[in-house]
């Protein structure tokens, strides 16, 4: 068999980035126009109004351009250094159409291209575009946040009686225990993940809410097809068997509001119960397919909860219009995020959690680059016990968004059951590595699956059928946790 290893491609119908780029895409791109119009609104300075002005010039452009298939351009120097690669790579690939590129290139170049709008003005170098979405979720997700803070605390607090009362439990007992609800928090994390922004075109904010609930969250394991976290779990404890002194985990976030409140819960659960003795969180260093986590929305989540009851009464201008009320929180409530952001800022303040950005996470390739690109990043990834790449987009890069491309066929994807392990290359057997993947499908590519279970899924309602497209795969209702120990 000949065939040569292709990504995703806007031209291929049957794939989820046909209508990315000729339906998602613009409407983000009017998102941010909106946003910015919103912003020059409650601008009095003259500078900062001109500027405005010349960046929704410059979107407006950008939409025309996507939607009228022309060339993709050079970005123009805003004075990072990562322009350079960008423009290398376009050159080298062509320069290629909107309309026949390859998704994960040109969607990180989307991302890239907007945030320059940005960057090369003064006033508006560190805005983010997204930022109003991105609250506006967050506040929306109020039941389920609600819902985890008095788990947690729950959780929490009975992790430091344990602590003092010793000797309760045999080890098999707690172990046993510790692994229930490592496994709880960790798809606690992962489902939290199902609802980001970018795909927010498509969802309204009650099915938004709907996926969140603990409900939800039971009924939704047997959408989980592959389940790795018994090994992951087996990894962490080994380094604390082994009294490893550090214990590090990493996570390589996501999107920011309700999960990166997750992402918290999982990271304070870790270090409460002593599975890390530090955990690493890896941000976007520019808005990010509309709803990653930039530094400052760290900030954000912990000034809300600082002042929950602030937070949850001011009502946006949106709100105000649609005639919303503000409901108070009960004290309960109250106290109970409060009590997560005492826990949690503690952590960051006594360096046990850490923010760590890099600009490698924001590049239009895939993650097989690392070795080659980043060997810093790289080598500071292997001294942790654990790096977990939460999300779509992640998994994509993680995997290259291959499409394999058959002679005489149009194209078809990894195939399904290729090994988790081969499709993440040079990150996979040997690398040293240990990854873990927590990823609800919201894009084509899916590999590490058992024979017959793409089939399977495929014949199920909205699963795509026929079409010879994996419709199953892009609602974020199905999910694969993947693990890959790194070893030769
Ligand atoms: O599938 C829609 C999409 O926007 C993809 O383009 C992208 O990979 C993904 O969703 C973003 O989702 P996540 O926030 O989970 O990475
Ligand atoms: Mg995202």
């Amino acid at each position: 068999e000949t065939f040569s290893a292709t990504q995703y491609n806007t031209s291929d119908a049957t794939s989820f980035a046909h209508t990315s780029a000729r339906s998602r895409w613009p409407i983000i791109i009017t998102q941010a126009i909106d946003d910015v119009h919103r912003s020059l609104h409650d601008t009095k300075d003259e500078a900062t109004i001109n500027e405005g002005k010349q960046i929704v010039a410059d979107l407006a452009k950008l939409k025309y351009e996507l939607q009228h298939d022309r060339e993709l351009t050079p970005i123009p120097d805003d004075g990072e250094r990562d322009v350079a690669a960008y423009n290398q790579e376009l050159a080298e690939r062509g320069p290629p159409k909107w309309h026949s590129v390859p998704w994960l290139y040109a969607e990180c170049y989307l991302y890239r291209r907007i945030s320059s709008s940005f960057k090369q003005t003064q006033h508006w170098r560190s805005y983010d575009v997204f930022a109003r979405q991105k609250t506006a979720t967050f506040k929306s997700s109020r039941p389920a946040v609600i819902e985890l803070a008095a788990r947690y605390r729950d959780i929490v607090t009975e992790l430091e009686q344990k602590k003092t009362v010793k000797g309760a439990k045999t080890q098999e007992q707690l172990e046993a225990a510790e692994n229930v609800l490592f496994t709880e928090m960790c798809e606690i994390c992962l489902w939290g993940n199902a609802t980001d922004l970018s795909l927010l075109t498509n969802l309204s904010y009650t099915d938004i809410q709907k996926l969140q609930g603990s409900e939800a969250r039971k009924n939704s394991e047997k959408n989980i097809l592959v389940n790795d976290l018994d090994r992951a779990f087996k990894v962490i404890t080994a380094a604390q068997r082994e009294g490893k002194k550090e214990r590090r985990v990493d996570i390589v976030l996501d999107n920011a509001g309700f999960e990166l409140f997750v992402d918290l819960i999982l990271a304070g659960y870790l270090l409460a119960s002593g599975l890390a003795t530090n955990v690493v969180f890896h941000p976007k260093s520019i808005p990010w397919f509309v709803s990653d986590v930039l530094p400052a929305d760290f900030g954000a989540l912990l000034s809300a909860l600082a002042d929950p009851q602030s937070f949850y009464s001011a009502l946006s201008d949106d709100e105000k219009h649609a005639g919303k009320e503000s409901v108070p929180l009960s004290e309960t409530e109250n106290a109970n995020l409060l009590f997560l952001f005492r826990n949690w800022s503690t952590m960051h303040a006594e360096g046990q959690l850490l923010l760590r950005p890099n600009d490698f996470w924001t590049a239009g390739g895939s993650y097989w680059r690392l070795p080659n690109t980043n060997p810093e990043l790289y080598e500071d990834l292997k001294e942790s016990e654990l790096v977990i790449f939460k999300g779509d987009l992640n998994y994509r890069k993680l995997t290259a968004d291959v499409s394999v491309k058959f002679q005489w066929r149009i194209s078809a994807a990894w195939p399904a059951t290729t090994p988790f392990t081969d499709a993440i290359g040079p990150l996979g057997p040997g690398s040293g590595l240990r990854v873990l993947a927590l990823r609800t499908c919201k894009a084509d590519v899916v590999v590490g699956l058992p024979e017959g279970e793409d089939e399977k899924v495929r014949a199920t309602e909205g699963g795509g059928g026929d079409s010879g497209a994996r419709k199953w795969a892009w609602s974020g209702k199905w999910a694969v946790v993947q693990f890959s120990d790194g070893k030769a």
